[in-house]
């Protein structure tokens, strides 16, 4: 066979120069050919059950790579597109296969920031990874690490920028509705969309709504914007949470929505007995502690929606056991309406949402 850099076959495939390695030896090979700047990365890589093909530049001694069971082939392969549909495609010449496997491919991105869970032993190629990430998805500018765990009373996740401008502030479209809203200062998470939606649609028009711990706002304004004629009162500690809230009913343009700072169990203790007709209870932490001070302000028949972290072999057993029991303390009747998983959380817990009468 005489080996040319590329060319047309008799089908008319264009056949590109190999090495062609048994797959046990391909990543070894992988790494030799690199060092050598051999490797051609305008074609992907070929795998069958035995091989992996990697399209080279030149010959560059490949009979030194026999002890590898490496040979030199021709065969079509699929010419890559200039931009990468995948983060896998982005990276499959750059990470091990092993370093592939660890890649946390699912990340959330949030407006234009790609916040991303880097694996200890992938520290050292974050820069590649966060630069591919950038390459593959046109609309994100910034590139965000998970710098540690979702903690303290206002439940941050503190981020630290790896790529991309120089900023945590952005700007997050959800159910025709936009938030304002800065990762590094306030609690927002995107998998909660369908949960925010579906309690929209439960609300109706003239009810008094309260949303408790509401962060920047998005169960208040995706119910306001839904059921314009509904009241809402969102009551949240954070500060900061509450400048973006106050921002985001303003850019909402929402008249039927009234932000609160402060703490739920004092604001409540105030001003707000047998007035709500739903309570909305988003602080999956803790949010079955401010019970007792809820039942207060429900009108007889009011709806709760009450988040929680279960187990995930019992999900909802300890949420309803609190329920059940705050209830009776406070000398109310409750009909337990739906339950349903809103999202893994870890291997072992998973969040949910229980959603019960109070009589
Ligand atoms: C899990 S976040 C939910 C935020 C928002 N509802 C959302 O879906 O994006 C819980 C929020 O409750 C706030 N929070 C915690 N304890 C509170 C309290 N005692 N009173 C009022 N807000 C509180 C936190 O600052 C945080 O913004």
């Amino acid at each position: 066979m005489i080996l040319l850099k590329g060319a047309f076959n008799q089908e008319g495939l264009f056949m590109v120069l190999c090495a062609k390695v048994p797959r046990k030896n391909a990543e070894k090979v992988r790494q030799m050919l690199a060092q050598k700047d051999a490797l051609d990365y305008s074609y992907a890589t070929h795998r069958d059950a035995e091989f992996v093909y990697f399209a080279l530049k030149r010959e560059c001694g490949l009979p030194s790579f026999s002890k590898y069971g490496a040979n030199l082939a021709q065969i079509p392969l699929v010419q890559r597109s200039v931009h990468p549909a995948s983060l896998y495609d982005a990276l499959v010449e750059k990470l091990s296969e092993e370093e592939l496997q660890m890649l946390v491919s699912s990340f959330d991105i949030l407006g234009d920031i790609a916040v991303i869970e880097v694996p200890a032993q992938l520290e050292k190629k974050e820069k590649l990874i966060a630069d591919a990430i950038l390459q593959v998805h046109g609309n994100v500018k910034v590139v965000a690490k998970k710098a540690g765990a979702t903690a303290g009373e206002f439940r941050i996740r503190p981020v630290k920028i790896i790529a991309g401008e120089k900023r945590t502030t952005t700007l997050y479209r959800e159910n025709g509705c936009e938030f304002e809203l800065d990762i590094n200062s306030v609690y927002f998470s995107s998998r909660l969309g369908t949960e925010r939606k579906r309690v929209a649609t439960l609300a109706k028009n003239g009810e008094s709504v309260l949303v408790l711990f509401a962060g920047v706002g998005p169960f208040a304004i995706g119910i306001a914007r839904q059921k314009p004629q509904a009241k809402i009162t969102a009551i949240e500690l954070n500060p900061k949470a509450f400048e973006y809230m106050e921002k985001n009913i303003a850019r909402n343009k929402c008249k039927n929505v009234k932000a609160i700072l402060g703490d739920v169990r004092k604001v409540l203790g105030t001003e707000f007995e047998k007035c709500a007709d739903r309570v909305v209870m988003p602080l999956p932490k803790d949010a079955h502690l401010f019970l007792d001070a809820v039942f207060p302000a429900c009108k007889k028949g009011a709806t709760v929606h009450l988040y929680s972290f279960g187990d995930s072999k019992n999900p909802y057993e300890e949420t309803e056991r609190a329920i059940l029991q705050t209830a009776k303390k406070a000398g109310r009747k409750v009909e337990i309406m739906n339950r349903r998983i809103v999202r893994p959380y870890s291997p072992s817990t998973v969040q949910v949402v229980v959603d019960f009468k109070a009589y």
